[in-house]
């Protein structure tokens, strides 16, 4: 069975994590860049954790909740 909970996406800018990941590692961005850059973490602020917690793992899909530090 799936799990229940995958969240893979900035709602506000519309795009997945997967596709912002490679940008990412391409350019060499942090999360202050990514956000610079795309917006994605910079509206509501609810993918924020998830942005920075794919930038140091490499995860794009994940099946918890994260809040911020
Ligand atoms: S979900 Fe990414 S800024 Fe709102």
């Amino acid at each position: 069975m799936p799990p229940l909970l995958a969240i893979s996406r900035c709602v506000c800018q519309a795009r997945e994590f997967a596709e912002l990941l490679p940008l990412a590692r391409e350019n060499g961005w942090d999360l202050a860049a990514l956000m610079a850059e795309t917006g994605c973490g910079a509206q509501c602020g609810l993918c924020r954790p998830y942005l920075r917690r794919m930038l140091d793992t490499g995860e794009t899909v994940f099946h918890e909740i994260l809040t911020e530090p």
